[in-house]
């Protein structure tokens, strides 16, 4: 029998349908609420809100789990690649090894943007952050390809979707390259995705240039375990503005600008541009520590916290192995990994961060990795988004064939009552 709890308002009785998901997450079901009752939930931050039903990702924030369709982040870091990842986001299930292939190659043939296109890039100034001409030039695909915009028509939809994934490391290169005056460097498909990807960031055209392939794998590796985090702020965006049957480039460059936030996406810049700062300022962590628990501040600990995970974040412990591992190769001493170490140390020790469940995320040495390969700080949040794609289009075809209703919440109005115009002469001063 269907399992129900019951909600009383004024001496009246309702029935709310309770849900359990595969995993024994459950959920009272409100749909029916504002017609039953009159009532809305309030729920700023959508901290208690369920926004949609989802097989993609199960995050357990208490007990620190990641799963991407059911199979555990640390094994497909460990043994997939990040186009095998796509797929099984994408599509449900890992692929075939012919899938795989067919897959690498819808992909790899859409590597190259419109020549019109690089126009774009012209119109921004050279210190644009990457992030904006990164979400503009997603945007302006949808201009490009006309003949695949249908939200509701599979075939656009696949097209679309190779597309994005086929270019968004060349859009994301172009918009570095400009920064720093180089010329455009075209993709070589002959390349791995992430291979690719470094060869059009790094290679200059009088000089040959060489993939490292441990730091390819690196940062294939780096993509993959961002590649989802269910309905995180630009996934929700994504899954939003699909609501409304945006294209699915639209949609993207959409989740793109919600990423670059500094709570977001943009917080593996933050987390460098924090540590630099304290390095400047001696290197004394205990002080920075205190400071991001005097609320008066305004200071928080980037790189900290999680709004899910209560636990240590398992990519963030994935990745502080892979910094030394990559480091050590590199022959890099950062000494901003050293203060990393020791402020990562004094907080995980400290009653306040102890108290309030606050861990290292993902964002916390991703940076240093980023670093220590060449990136430049404002094109952290640019890697994120590759690697989040998958993700992104995952969540707004799952929106898309759930034919999920258009979202739009509802509000607690707590403006003036109605008041009537006043002509400006009886207004007072
Ligand atoms: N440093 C100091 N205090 C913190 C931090 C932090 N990084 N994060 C949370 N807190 C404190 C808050 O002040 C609050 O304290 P209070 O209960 O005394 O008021 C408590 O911990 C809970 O924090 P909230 O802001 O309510 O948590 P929320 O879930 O809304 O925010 C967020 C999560 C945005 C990630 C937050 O922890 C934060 O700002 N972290 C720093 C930015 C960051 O690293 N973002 C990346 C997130 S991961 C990602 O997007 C990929």
């Amino acid at each position: 029998m269907a399992q129900t709890a019951q909600l009383t308002i004024d001496g009246r009785s309702y029935q709310l349908p309770l849900l359990t998901g595969s995993e024994e997450e459950r959920a009272l079901d409100i749909t029916g609420l504002r017609q039953q009752t009159g009532l809305i939930t309030l729920d700023s931050g959508y901290g208690n809100t369920g926004s949609c039903r989802s097989a993609i990702t199960f995050i357990d924030g208490e007990k620190g789990i990641l799963r991407y369709r059911g199979y555990p982040i640390e094994e497909l870091a460990a043994h997939s690649s990040f186009l095998e990842v796509a797929y099984l986001l994408i599509y449900g299930e890992l692929p075939s090894e012919q899938q795989l292939t067919a897959f690498k190659n819808n992909v790899t043939c859409h590597t190259m943007i419109h020549e019109d296109l690089k126009h774009i890039y012209q119109a921004f100034p050279p210190d644009a952050h990457p992030m904006a001409p990164l979400s503009a030039v997603v945007s302006a695909l949808s201009t490009f390809y006309q003949d695949a915009l249908d939200p509701l028509n599979p075939e656009h939809v696949e097209l679309a979707i190779c597309r994005l994934l086929g270019k968004l490391p060349t859009i994301a290169a172009y918009a570095y390259k400009k920064s720093i005056g180089q010329p455009f460097i075209y993709p070589d498909d002959r390349l791995e995705y992430a291979a690719n990807f470094l060869q059009m960031m790094f290679s200059v055209p009088p000089e040959p240039y060489q993939v490292d392939p441990e730091l390819s794998h690196t940062l294939d590796q780096l993509f993959l375990v961002h590649a989802d985090h269910e309905q995180n702020c630009s996934a929700s965006t994504v899954r939003m503005v699909g609501s409304s049957r945006a294209n699915l480039f639209a949609s993207i460059s959409a989740g793109i600008s919600a990423l670059w936030g500094p709570l977001h996406g943009g917080a593996n810049q933050g987390v460098l541009e924090m540590l630099q700062r304290i390095a400047d300022d001696g290197g004394n962590v205990e002080k920075y520590v205190a400071l991001a628990k005097d609320k008066s501040s305004g200071f928080r600990l980037m790189g900290f916290g999680h709004r899910v995970y209560k636990n240590f974040d398992p990519r963030a412990r994935m990745l502080k192995q892979e910094c030394d591992i990559v480091l050590g190769k590199l022959g890099i001493e950062d000494p901003l990994l050293d203060i990393a170490r020791r402020l990562e140390e004094t907080a995980l020790h400290d009653e306040y961060f102890i108290e309030r469940k606050l861990y290292p995320n993902v964002d916390f040495y991703s940076g240093t990795i980023y670093r220590a390969m060449g990136f430049p700080l404002n094109m952290f949040p640019v890697l994120f988004a590759i690697g989040r794609l998958p993700g992104w289009i995952a969540q707004w075809k799952e929106m898309i064939e759930h034919h999920e209703r258009i979202a739009r919440p509802r509000q607690l109005y707590v403006g003036p009552q109605q008041r009537h115009y006043l002509p400006l002469d009886q207004r007072g001063s």
